[in-house]
């Protein structure tokens, strides 16, 4: 059983959350996620870790309500436990100085990024980072980006905050204003296959840290599987992250939808019980 230590909501339907999971703690590296299932029943869940407290034991994770899971996941409160906490799985990020490294996040993808970056500016790489949202109030994690990066810079659709338009507007502005190294995009499907479309025609090299549905996490069931370069590759073991310029987006994309009615259904139970219980108290 993991006990969570702290629990914060951080934005509009966002949560921090601090899980005492010391073995994790001890051995988990910036890019790297867990899964969690909260009850026996439970869904396996795949979330990045956001951050670790090695003398707390403790091992953060940030997650947007979506579904079900995520949403049972708010519910619960701090001295609460939680089943199975499974990590730290994944390839870590490589951590060395690529000079100019401008990191692209998508929504809750800002929570993701953090620690990426964070260990990124320890080994001396000018750190731009790049957040987009579709309105200001959807911002997460400003301050502590702020002190992890050289230069932080928004996009929102609705001109609330930073440039009116998308993530990839204010990295072509990036790229003309200085030489970039290297990319590192994170969030939505479209944005991250944007972003590696838009880099690919100037040859920067771009890495995205892919997000497909996720059942083991141990490279045995295949749900992860994704097309790299022509070959298949299992994101939980072979990544999470990839060379953007080769990943087959359209079949990702498809794969991802595939049990949105499942899902749905899936909610609309969990949802009409907890009301019957409010109703029955
Ligand atoms: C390596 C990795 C790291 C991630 N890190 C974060 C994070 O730090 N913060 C965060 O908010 N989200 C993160 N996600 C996405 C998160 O796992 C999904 O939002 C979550 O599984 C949704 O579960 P649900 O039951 O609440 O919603 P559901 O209703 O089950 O699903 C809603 C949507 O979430 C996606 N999804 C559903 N099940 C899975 C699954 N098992 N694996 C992956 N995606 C799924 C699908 O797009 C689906 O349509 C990450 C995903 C991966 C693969
Ligand atoms: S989640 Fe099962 S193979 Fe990757």
């Amino acid at each position: 059983m993991y006990k969570i230590l702290k629990k914060e909501e951080i934005g509009n339907n966002v949560y921090s959350m601090e899980i005492y999971a010391p073995e994790i703690a001890k051995n988990a590296k910036a890019g790297q996620f867990i899964i969690f299932r909260i009850e026996d029943k439970g869904e396996r869940v795949p979330l990045t870790v956001a951050g670790i407290d090695v003398d707390k034991g403790s091992v953060r994770i940030i997650f947007q309500v979506v579904g079900k899971s995520t949403l049972q996941l708010s519910l619960l409160a701090q001295g609460d436990v939680i089943k199975d906490f499974v990590g730290p799985l994944g390839h870590p990020t490589e951590i060395k100085k690529y000079g100019v490294f401008v990191a692209v996040a998508g929504g809750v993808g800002a929570a993701e990024v953090l620690p990426v970056v964070k260990e990124l500016k320890k080994v001396g790489n000018k750190i731009v980072t790049i957040i987009g949202a579709r309105s200001k109030d959807l911002i997460i994690l400003e301050e502590e980006l702020k002190e992890v990066s050289d230069e932080l810079l928004f996009a929102t659709n609705d001109g609330t905050y930073g440039l009116k338009g998308f993530v990839t507007d204010v990295l072509k502005n990036v790229i003309v204003k200085e030489k970039v190294d290297v990319v590192y995009a994170i969030g939505p499907i479209p944005m991250m296959k944007a972003v590696s479309d838009l880099t690919k025609g100037k040859s920067i090299k771009t890495i995205v840290s892919l997000n497909p549905i996720m059942l083991d996490g141990t490279g045995m069931c295949g749900a992860c599987r994704v097309t790299v370069d022509n070959k298949t590759r299992f994101a939980c073991v072979d990544g999470p992250e990839f060379d953007g310029h080769s990943i087959a987006w359209k079949e990702l994309s498809l794969r991802l939808g595939l049990y949105k009615n499942l899902e749905k259904v899936s909610l609309d139970i969990f949802s009409y019980n907890m009301e019957c219980k409010c109703h029955t108290k």
